[in-house]
Parts: structure tokens; sequence; C-alpha cells
């Protein structure tokens, strides 16, 4: 394959895994552009992308496909040579070993591997919790009321469960101290109102696509694109499954302008709360001005009695890297900024 734009890719993707923290996928990826530069058999699976440019290949996540696709062999069971040489809880692994058993698994399950492929990434990131959760407590205080909570974009919806995980930030800690999902993070600033009343009475969450959490398959899928080597991440992950199957938590399959309009009006006697995480920048310009103009029609709608807010985890204007967590309330339409933090909650700044 003569593309040059594959292998670029893929080897950008790599300084981004390590970077990111996960040297691992870093390096198998390296191994991936290299085998394909020799005319490997990695390029059986790329033929999807043989004409792409790079923005297509970035928008498309390809390498993240690659990556998920050949995870998602090793935590199947059915490829073991591949499995015993990736990392696992407590043992590192050689990538450039993995690299040798993946190649065999590309040429031996070149349908199955090139079908995962098709998919686009869809992730669910537990640890934005930890962002969020501050936001909302703060929500608590301020309001004295019971809470209705509703996300959208919430893929297998498992930060509806907010209310049922352990944090700690910084010096204070929040949440039931038995909690199966526990986090943390590196908290800077003052402490969040962990004293604050918190009773959530409604919760429920769209998302376009969700991910259901009863099927195997798409259980797998979410995963899959887990980085192997991030062994808190996937523990994390893998119980905050157990609780959502255990609570039996539910997306339904909706466009989040639509969904706000018809579920996510004021109601007397609790603060009805929309919020959301890293979804933004996948709606069409005319989407986000939908749902903004949705959003301002509830808050509208608000009295002091039936307060609207607007809780968001979305990258900060002009920043490519850091994100912000916003709060807009209404009655009033009050806007502020309530933290500076990390994509996937490493670290909390905390401003109110
Ligand atoms: C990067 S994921 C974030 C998922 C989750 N909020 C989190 O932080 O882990 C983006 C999600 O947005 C969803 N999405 C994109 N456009 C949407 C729309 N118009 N309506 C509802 N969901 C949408 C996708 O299906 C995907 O699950």
């Amino acid at each position: 394959m003569d593309n040059p734009e594959l292998s670029r890719s893929l080897r950008l993707q790599a300084a981004s895994c390590r970077n990111l923290g996960s040297p691992f996928h870093g390096d198998l990826l390296d191994h991936a552009a290299e085998d394909l530069e020799a005319g490997g058999p990695v390029a059986a699976v790329l033929t999807p992308w043989a004409q792409a440019d790079l923005r297509k290949l970035f928008d498309d996540a390809m390498p993240l496909r690659l990556l998920g696709g050949l995870h998602d062999l090793v935590l199947s069971g059915d490829v073991p040579a591949l499995a015993a040489t990736y990392p696992r809880s407590g043992r590192g692994a050689d990538a450039a070993l993995a690299w040798i058993a993946a190649r065999a698994a590309i040429i031996r399950h070149q349908d199955r591997l090139a079908a995962f492929m098709t998919h686009e990434p869809q992730t669910n990131e537990v640890r934005r919790s930890v962002c969020l959760a501050p936001g909302l407590l703060t929500l608590a205080q301020e309001t004295g009321l019971p809470m209705r909570t509703f996300e959208i974009a919430a893929s297998a919806g498992l930060n509806l469960n907010w209310d049922r995980y352990r944090y700690r930030f910084g010096d204070v800690a929040w949440g039931d101290p038995a909690a199966r999902v526990a986090m943390d993070t590196e908290w800077t600033g003052g402490p969040p109102p962990v004293d604050a009343p918190v009773e959530v009475i409604a919760r429920a969450a769209c998302d376009r696509r969700p991910v259901d959490l009863t099927d195997p398959v798409q259980r797998r899928r979410l995963l899959a694109y887990i980085w192997p080597d991030q062994f808190e991440r996937m523990d994390r992950i893998r119980s905050a499954i157990d609780l959502a199957l255990a609570l039996e938590v539910t997306v339904e399959a909706a466009d989040a302008v639509a969904w706000t309009a018809r579920v996510a009006a004021p109601q007397a006697g609790a603060v009805t709360v929309l919020y959301h995480s890293v979804f933004w920048q996948y709606m069409p310009a005319d989407s986000q001005a939908a749902l903004a103009r949705t959003i301002a029609e509830q808050g509208a709608r608000a009295r002091p009695d039936a307060p609207f807010a607007w809780l968001r985890m979305e990258p900060a204007p002009d920043q490519m890297t850091n994100m912000e967590v916003r709060l807009t309330l209404w009655p009033g339409g009050q806007d502020r900024v309530l933290a500076e933090v990390h994509p996937h909650g490493a670290w909390v700044k905390w401003l109110n």
C-alpha cells in the first residue's frame, strides 16, 4: 500500500499513546507502521483507508480502531497466543513480542478484525465523574433541592451513577466508603462542598448510539478501547459496568436535541440538571446551535422553586488538550467555569 499517510497516522497516534500513558500501545503502533512500510499483512485491514488523507484518518481514528480490534481479540479469549503477550494487571509486556503475535492474528483473523474496525471507537470514561461530581455537589449546596439528573451522549451510561461512586478530592472525600467504584484525582484549589445534601430523585440518559451493556459483544467492545496497560482504568470500568448491570441502568437511543426538549423540562421542588462530557465536538454546527437553543428554552422555563442547570465538561475555548467544567444556572442564566480538568479526570483544578 503506497499511501504514506497511513504509517504517518500510526506513528502520530503512537506518540499520542505514549503521552497519554500507554507506552505499550505506542510501541505496538510503531511496529504496525514498520510492518506497513515493509509491505506486511497489516495493510490488508487498512484497505478502507487506502486513499485517505491524514484528516480522514484522524477523524476516523483509524489507529484506535486497529488497537481496539486487536485488544478485542485478546479479550475474547479466542486468540490465546496474542493474549499471552499482552499486559495484564501487575505485569508489563514486550510490544515487540506482542507485535509478532498480532501480525499472526491479523493474517488469521483478518475478516473479524476488519469487521471490528468498521465501528467508530466509542468509549465511556468513568473517571470523568470525578470532574462532574463537584459541579453536582455545588448545585445541591446552592439550591438545597433534590436533583433530577439527565445526561446526554451518555454512551453506556456509566456516569449516570455518579452519586453511587466514592471520590477523593485532595484532602476531602465524598460518597459511600463501601462503594464498588472509587476514584481519586490530583486535586488543586479549595475543597468542593462535600457536606451538600444530595438526593437524586430522577435520572435518565440518552445517546445517539447507546452501548447496550447487557450484550456481551458490545460490553467487550467498550473494554477493548481501554488501553491494556492502563490497569487502574480497566479495573474501574469493569467495576462500573458490574454496578450499572446490577442497577439495570439504561440509556435511551435518541438524539440529544430532541431528547432534551422532550424530557428535561424543569419541575417544581427539584433542581433539573442537564449534563454531558466530551460530546459537543461530535455534533455538526447546526445541531450545536439547536441544542444551545433548546437548553436556553428549558432555562427560560425555570422558576425559583424549579431551577434548571446545564453542567458540562468540554474542551475549553482555544484549547486542544485541557477541558473545563462549566455551569449555567437558571433563573437568571448565571454562567461560570467551575474547574479546569484533564480529559480523563487525572487532575482537577477547582476554581469555584
Ligand atoms: C466521546 S463519547 C463520550 C461519552 C461519555 N459522555 C463519556 O464522557 O464517557 C461521545 C458520545 O457522544 C454521542 N453522540 C454524538 N452525537 C450525539 C447526538 N447528536 N445525540 C446523542 N449522542 C450523541 C456518541 O454516540 C458517543 O457516545
